[in-house]
């Protein structure tokens, strides 16, 4: 049996709403760098991946400016213009045009564009972590903050316990086949694991870094700056 490869799958076919930049987020210049363009760059200099696939909208006019200016990229990535509505139907557009490219046992790791603090360390953590595990897993940090759930008034009318909460972050990792069927018989869902979750079983949560967060809102931009820089 030829060994499992792994393929990372980039959704990239949001619009940055909450940020509100003259461009959909990822393609905003973070420490010298569009944002979508570390995130490739961190999977294709990372010796485990394969290839990597990104999913942009079908009206996408910034990604071919965008992998003209990083030609080192052209044979570690392929673009699909297939996004859809949600990140959810992006992932599942993603995952169809890979069909006959990814075999059912290969690993998939899913990784939201807006995470440009990914490491290689990190996707290697994770890679270790999961490569022996029947279902797959995902990055996550354990929560630190004392939980408030709050009234309709914006009240705190009950502390939740934090023992094993984690905040989910991405890489998502999932063999091919089990992520597909997943993700098409979930309904709509915010992360990977949450349809695997819905068959009845239960990913495995790798500590993940605070760098890795996701950037939404726009006082995130500075902070994210502050981690890219020193990166290559
Ligand atoms: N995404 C996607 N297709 C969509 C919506 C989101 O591929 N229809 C991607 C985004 O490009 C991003 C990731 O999913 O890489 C996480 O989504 P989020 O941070 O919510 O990005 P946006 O949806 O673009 O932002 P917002 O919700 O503020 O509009
Ligand atoms: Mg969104």
């Amino acid at each position: 049996m030829t060994p499992s490869r792994h393929f990372a799958l980039i959704p990239a076919a949001g619009v940055g709403a909450r940020i509100g930049a003259d461009c959909p987020k990822q393609y905003m210049p973070l420490a010298g760098k569009l944002m979508l363009v570390h995130v490739l760059d961190t999977f294709a200099s990372c010796a485990a991946i394969d290839h990597t696939y990104v999913v942009v909208s079908k009206e996408d006019g910034y990604i071919d400016e965008a992998l003209a200016g990083a030609k080192h990229l052209a044979d570690r990535v392929t673009v699909i213009h297939k996004g859809g509505a949600t990140r959810h139907q992006s992932v599942l557009n993603g995952l169809q045009a890979m069909r006959g490219t990814a075999g059912d046992e290969d690993w998939v790791l899913v990784h939201d564009a807006a995470r440009p603090g990914l490491t290689g360390e990190l996707i290697e953590k994770l890679i270790a972590a999961i490569s022996d595990d029947p279902v797959g897993g995902l990055l996550a940090l354990p929560v630190v903050d004392t939980l408030k759930r709050s009234d309709a008034e914006g009240r705190a009318e009950a502390t939740v316990p934090r023992d094993r909460l984690w905040a989910a972050q991405t890489p998502q990792m999932f063999r091919y086949a089990l992520l597909r069927s997943a993700l098409e018989k979930a309904s709509e869902v915010t992360d990977e694991a949450s349809a695997i979750e819905a068959l009845g079983l239960k990913p495995k949560l790798v500590e993940g870094s605070p760098r890795n967060f996701k950037i939404t809102l726009p006082h995130d931009v500075a902070l994210a700056e502050m981690h890219l820089k020193g990166k290559p």
